[in-house]
C-alpha cells in the first residue's frame, strides 16, 4: 500500500516479525558508520550495523577529491593544523564551532594513519605521498587514492576490515524510527527488509551515520539513498538539528541535458591542478571574483556559476566549462573524471568539460559534539547527518571523509564511556513508535520545488511558493516501505530546510538569498536550531539547544 492513510490506519501498531540485540546499533555503513562499528568492536560492544543497500554502496565511495589532513613529513613546510583550522572557518563563513573544529582537525592525523595502517593505499610520488590543493585551502594537504577514487579506497578498506572482524551487516534494511523508553532516551530502532517485514532491533544506543540529503534535488552529485531518513528519524526521536538551510551546491558536476539523479562529480582537484572555469565565450568565470580565484571556496565558485548562467549573452544558460587542456596526463590522475567524459564524448585534453553546480553535501545535521553525542540520551551521530560545527555555513573541500574517520571513532568510544558509566538504558524499556505513518510529498514535485526554489539563489516569494507547493502534494502515509520511509523523510527534511531558509534574511555561505544578498553579521553570525513540534511539524527551538547536548 502506498497511497494515503486513515487514522486508523496511522494508528495500526508495528507488528515486528523479528527481534535482534546488540549494545549499539549503527545506521549506514559508509566512512562514519563502518569507521564506528570497527571501534566499538574494539571496546568490546556488541555492533551491528544496518544499511538500507549493500555494504559498499554508501555515499562515501563516490567522494573524490580526498582527505584533508597535515600529516607529520608529508606536508608543505609551512602548513599546520592551526593554518587547515583557519581555512576551515574562513570557508565556513562565521558558522563553525570553533572548538569542534580544532579538535577534530587535531584528531585528523591519527585517524588517516590508523587507516593507513589497515591497508588503505594512497597516491605516492617521489618522496612521499601526492597532495594536491583543492577550493579554500592554503596549502598542497589534500591526499588522494586512485587519483580521484580516493572514497572508493577508503571505503574497500573499512568494508575489507568489517569483513575480517566478522562485524555483523544487515544489508537492504532500512531504519524506520527509534525505540523510546519512557524518559525519552533512544533504545533501538525499527526496521523494513526490502519486502518491507517489519523488524526490531534493541540496542543501548543509534549511532546515525546515513549520510545526506541530495536527493532533495533534481541533480545532485549523490547516490539513490542520500535521501535523509536518519535526519528524519532523529527529529521524529526528539533530537535537533541545525544549520540545515546550509546546502552545499558542488560547483562541478558533469553537464548533460536534463539530467536527472546523480551527477558524475568533476572534482575540484582538477582546478587545484590548473584547470579553469570558463563561460561559453572562453571567458573566464572567476577572474574578479574572489583573490583566490578558480579555487576560492566551494560557495564562492557555485554561486559565481550560477551568475555567469544565467548572464549568459543568449539568455539563462545551463553548463559553464571547465578547461583541463593543460594538465598533463589527465587520464591517469583523474581516471574517473576521463571516464565520465568518454562515455559523453568529451576529451578533457581537448576539449573544455561541461559543469554545472549539483547538491552535493548537508553542512547540517543532527546536532552533535564533536565525540557525537546528540541532544538525546542513547542517540549518536557521525558523518554527514551529523553537524558537529566543523562545516559552519559552507564546508571546506574534502575535510568530510576526515570528519566521518574521527567521529566515526569518537562516537564509538562515547556509547562505550556512556555505556559503563551507566547512562545509557535499558534497551528492553524502549517502546514501539505508536504511529506507524508520517507526511509524505510526490518525490518528483519535491525534488522540482526544491530545485527550483530551495537552490543557489533564493527568495522569500519562491521559499513560500515551494512550502505551499509541498503542503498541498503531501498525505498521511503509511511507512510500509522503504520508499515511503524515504518520501517521508524527505518531506521532513524539505520542510525544515524551507522554514529555516525563510527565516534566514541574509546570505551566507550556501545559503544565497536573491532578496537579501548581504551578509548581516549583527542579526545572523548564529545557527537555527529545529525540532519538531508536538504535531509533527519542524519548528524553530532556542538556540541553547546547541549546548544541550546529552
Ligand atoms: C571533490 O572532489 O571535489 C569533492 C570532495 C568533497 O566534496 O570534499
Amino acid at each position: 500500500m502506498t497511497g494515503p492513510v486513515n487514522d486508523q490506519q496511522a494508528k495500526t501498531p508495528l507488528c515486528p516479525r523479528w527481534e535482534a540485540r546488540a549494545d549499539l546499533v549503527v545506521i549506514g555503513s559508509g566512512v562514519a558508520g563502518l569507521t564506528a562499528a570497527l571501534r566499538a568492536r574494539e571496546l568490546g560492544l556488541h555492533v551491528l550495523v544496518v544499511t538500507k543497500a549493500a555494504v559498499a554502496d554508501g555515499n562515501t565511495r563516490w567522494a573524490q577529491g580526498g582527505v584533508a589532513v597535515v600529516l607529520d613529513g608529508e606536508r608543505d613546510a609551512d602548513d599546520t593544523v592551526e593554518k587547515h583550522t583557519a581555512d576551515t572557518l574562513t570557508a565556513g563563513a562565521g558558522l563553525c564551532d570553533e572548538d569542534a573544529v580544532r579538535s577534530i582537525l587535531l584528531g585528523g592525523p591519527a585517524a588517516v594513519n590508523a587507516l593507513r595502517a589497515n591497508g588503505a593505499v594512497f597516491d605516492h610520488e617521489s618522496g612521499g605521498l601526492s597532495r594536491t590543493r583543492e577550493g579554500g585551502h592554503s596549502a598542497f594537504r589534500v591526499i588522494h587514492a586512485g587519483g580521484d577514487a580516493t572514497g572508493a579506497e577508503v571505503e574497500r578498506t573499512l568494508v575489507a576490515q568489517a569483513g575480517e572482524r566478522r562485524i555483523p551487516v544487515l544489508e537492504h534494511h532500512i531504519a524506520v524510527d527509534a525505540l523510546r523508553t519512557p524518559a525519552g532516551e533512544v533504545s533501538g530502532v525499527t526496521v523494513l527488509d526490502r519486502n518491507g517485514v517489519p523488524g526490531v532491533v534493541r540496542a543501548s544506543a543509534v549511532v546515525l551515520a546515513s549520510g545526506g540529503i541530495g536527493q532533495l534535488y533534481q541533480a545532485t552529485s549523490n547516490p539513490e539513498i542520500a535521501t535523509g531518513d536518519g535526519l528524519a528519524l532523529a527529529l521524529r526521536a526528539g533530537a535537533t538539528v541545525a544549520d540545515i538551510e546550509f546546502l552545499q551546491f558542488h560547483p562541478t558536476v558533469l553537464f548533460t541535458p536534463g539530467a536527472r539523479g546523480r551527477c558524475p562529480l568533476v572534482t575540484e582537484a582538477v582546478r587545484g591542478e590548473g584547470g579553469t572555469l570558463v563561460d561559453g565565450a572562453g571567458a573566464s568565470v572567476m577572474a574578479g571574483v574572489h583573490p583566490l580565484g578558480d579555487l576560492a571556496p566551494r560557495d564562492v565558485v557555485a554561486a559565481a556559476i550560477t551568475r555567469r548562467q544565467a548572464l549568459a549573452p543568449g539568455g539563462i544558460d545551463d553548463h559553464v566549462f571547465l578547461d583541463a587542456t593543460g594538465i598533463p596526463g589527465f587520464a591517469k590522475r583523474f581516471p574517473t573524471v576521463y571516464a565520465a567524459c568518454q562515455a559523453l564524448g568529451i576529451d578533457p585534453a581537448v576539449d573544455g568539460i561541461p559543469v554545472t553546480p549539483a547538491a552535493h553535501f548537508s553542512c547540517g545535521g543532527v546536532v552533535t559534539t564533536a565525540d557525537g553525542r546528540s541532544t538525546v540520551r542513547g542517540l549518536y551521530a557521525a558523518g554527514e547527518v551529523a553537524r558537529t560545527g566543523l562545516h559552519g555555513a559552507n564546508r571546506l573541500a574534502s575535510n568530510s571523509l576526515l570528519e566521518g574517520l574521527v567521529v566515526g571513532q569518537r562516537a564509538a568510544e562515547a556509547v562505550a564511556a556512556d555505556l559503563a558509566a551507566g547512562l545509557l538504558p535499558d534497551p528492553s524499556r524502549g517502546r514501539l513508535p505508536e504511529r506507524t505513518s508520517a507526511p509524505a510529498a510526490e518525490r518528483d514535485a519535491l525534488q522540482r520545488v526544491m530545485s527550483r526554489y530551495a537552490a543557489i539563489g533564493r527568495d522569500a516569494d519562491g521559499l513560500a511558493a515551494a512550502g505551499s507547493v509541498l503542503d498541498l502534494s503531501t498525505q498521511d502515509s503509511p511507512l510500509w516501505t522503504h520508499k515511503a520511509v524515504e518520501d517521508a523523510a524527505l518531506t521532513l527534511v524539505a520542510q525544515a530546510m524551507l522554514s529555516a531558509a525563510a527565516l534566514r534574511t541574509e546570505s551566507r555561505g550556501c545559503h544565497v538569498r536573491s532578496d537579501f544578498p548581504e551578509r548581516d553579521e549583527n542579526r545572523w553570525r548564529r545557527s537555527q536550531v529545529i525540532r519538531l513540534s508536538p504535531s509533527g511539524q519542524p519548528v524553530l527551538a532556542e538556540a541553547a539547544s546547541l549546548e544541550g547536548v546529552a
